[in-house]
């Protein structure tokens, strides 16, 4: 048995920093992002589909099965499968659920710490007087590490390392005293400058302060249904994604979360409560900002345009300009409200991704929490540092990609298969509803056990096999063309070779072999953080066998 016996101080503490690892910059940034690339309305159906039968039955899933691994001391998601699946082979499935935090982190720090900076530039006055473009290029200096308007040598570096320092810290004081105190800090505060933000996007009025469309604009392209869209899968699988990404399920830190959970407390209702609070804090507050303010002032088209040619830029090259239109001083508090929003998004998140680490460490390898927080500190340093230094050859997004879109679908299809289909539904549903403080819906036992599995099946063939263009149609008429962002053919990197193949200025060529080369070698540094963890976790199978453990 595990010497980890730390525990939530808590239930509000424990819901409140379980919707702090869902909510976060994914709800501001990408959520809108998302919708836009997708069509505004056509989204909105089957995201709140996806959110109904995929989500909730994962978040009952991930809840359950942490809460179980935490009775038998484990707390990071190899040995809580282990416990599950008569197979050896979980635990190694399992690896996921530290891998894609550890990947994730390393990116996700980095972003987190653009929000810190801005912060401190909105308040500072940076922003303005700037034009439009003034501001677009203030982010490009950013992230390619050029002159910093505060002076300070390599700023972006600077600044991510304050923020990693920051997690780690925090890491450190532990859950109670660390994790749920920053979570009920930073989540009424968060909500706090949404609703101000929101406040000021509902109510942008045509012709005032150079506004050309009303809020309403922005509100209808988002919230108008589409129905023809729903036979579109392409929509389908975005949607997915978006829920994956948002609530964190297929990560593992809900499962690392819910073992600190008592073994006679509910998970229903708590699960319920932060789900639901992170769809308020992404449908409502998520899409009532960045939207219906860029498509106040710019219109859909430009706002369209913009997102197409990088999306989660927009919130940093756009929305800093268009504060100022409210003036001076409430384009410096906006701007400071929309930052620290996302920075307190940010952190409750990165915090959660630190802890499945931490609790395989104090679990395994008896390490104490502090030097176990520093040492996730000093790996996401070492892996995030490519992310800063190479953001402009798409090391950024190659993590974003692997760790943060395909292993969430791929952990979350097979731990559902081990739910429903290894452990047994009838276990499984026995799990979900001990201590329930609300009634479990009996229809969920069904969805948990065919459709959620099929669904996650169906959204990961989707993305492996993607047809050109997202053309179904055709391809289901025979004629199966691979687009380029289908998981098979960003394997082989079929969009940059072509456009190297195409290529004619040096310049350009030069660009591209070098994307290349980092896209590669962000690959294999992935593949052995994985391996490396997966070799970790047989030394503590096997020191659980010679302690007789197991
Ligand atoms: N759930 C987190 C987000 O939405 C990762 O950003």
């Amino acid at each position: 048995m595990s010497a980890n016996k730390e525990s939530w101080g808590s239930r509000v503490g424990l819901i409140l920093a379980m919707a702090g690892n869902a909510v976060g910059l994914g709800n501001f940034l990408r959520f809108p992002v998302q919708a836009v690339q997708n069509g505004g309305g056509a989204f909105i159906i089957p995201y709140l589909v996806c959110f109904l039968v995929m989500g909730i039955p994962l978040l009952w899933i991930e809840w359950s099965m942490g809460r179980f691994g935490g009775k038998f001391g484990h707390h990071s998601t190899p040995f809580i499968v282990d416990t599950m699946g008569r197979n050896r082979l979980w635990k190694y499935i399992g690896v996921f659920g530290i891998w894609t935090n550890i990947a994730v982190a390393a990116y996700y720090c980095y972003l987190e710490s653009w929000t810190l900076s801005y912060m401190f530039h909105s308040l500072g006055g940076t922003f303005s007087g700037m034009d439009q473009n003034g501001v677009a290029a203030f982010f490009i200096e950013y992230v390619s590490l050029g002159e910093s308007t505060f002076g300070i040598p390599y700023e972006p570096i600077v600044f991510f390392l304050i923020c990693l320092l920051l997690n780690t810290w925090i890491l450190s004081q532990g859950l109670a005293k660390g994790v749920e105190r920053v979570a009920k800090i930073g989540m009424p505060l968060l909500i706090l400058f949404g609703i101000f933000l929101a406040y000021k996007g509902f109510t942008i009025t045509a012709g005032e302060n150079g506004a050309i469309n009303d809020s309403t604009v922005g509100l209808n392209f988002l919230w108008t249904p589409q129905y023809d869209k729903l036979w579109s899968p392409s929509v389908w699988l975005a949607a997915a994604g978006q829920i994956f990404f948002t609530l964190s399920v297929g990560m593992g830190t809900v499962h690392c979360y819910a073992s600190y959970v008592r073994s006679k407390d509910d998970i229903a209702l708590n699960a319920m409560s932060a789900g639901w609070m992170n769809e308020f804090v992404e449908v409502v507050l998520g899409g009532a900002i960045l939207i219906p303010i860029s498509i106040g002032y710019l219109g859909i088209d430009r706002v369209t345009e913009l997102v197409q040619s990088g999306g989660l830029g927009l919130g940093f090259r756009t929305l800093p300009y268009l504060f100022y239109q409210w003036g001076d001083v409430l384009g410096a508090v906006a701007g400071f409200m929309w930052f620290g929003l996302l920075f307190f998004a940010g952190i409750t998140s990165s915090l959660a991704m630190g802890t499945p680490w931490i609790g395989f460490l104090q679990d395994e390898f008896n390490w104490k929490r502090k030097s176990a927080a520093w040492s996730f500190g000093l790996i996401v340093l070492i892996l995030g540092m490519p992310t800063v230094l190479f953001f402009n050859y798409g090391v950024f997004d190659e993590y974003d990609y692997w760790a943060g879109t395909v292993s969430l679908v791929v952990f979350a299809l097979l731990e559902s298969i081990l739910f429903a289909w290894v452990f047994g539904i009838n276990k499984g549903w026995r799990e979900i509803i001990s201590g329930a403080d609300i009634k479990v819906p009996g229809i969920y036992k069904f969805i948990i056990k065919f459709v959620t599995p099929l669904l996650l099946l169906w959204v990961f063939l989707g993305s492996l096999f993607t047809p050109k263009g997202g053309d179904w149609g055709k391809a289901f008429g025979g004629e199966w063309v691979l687009d380029d962002s289908s998981i098979i053919k960003k394997i082989t990197n079929s969009d940059l070779k072509a456009k190297l193949a195409a290529a004619t200025d040096p310049a350009v060529i030069e660009q591209l072999q070098d994307t290349l080369f980092f896209v590669n070698a962000s690959r294999i540094l992935l593949v052995t953080v994985w391996l490396s963890l997966a070799l970790l976790v047989y030394i503590a199978y096997k020191k659980r066998v010679r302690e007789g453990r197991i």
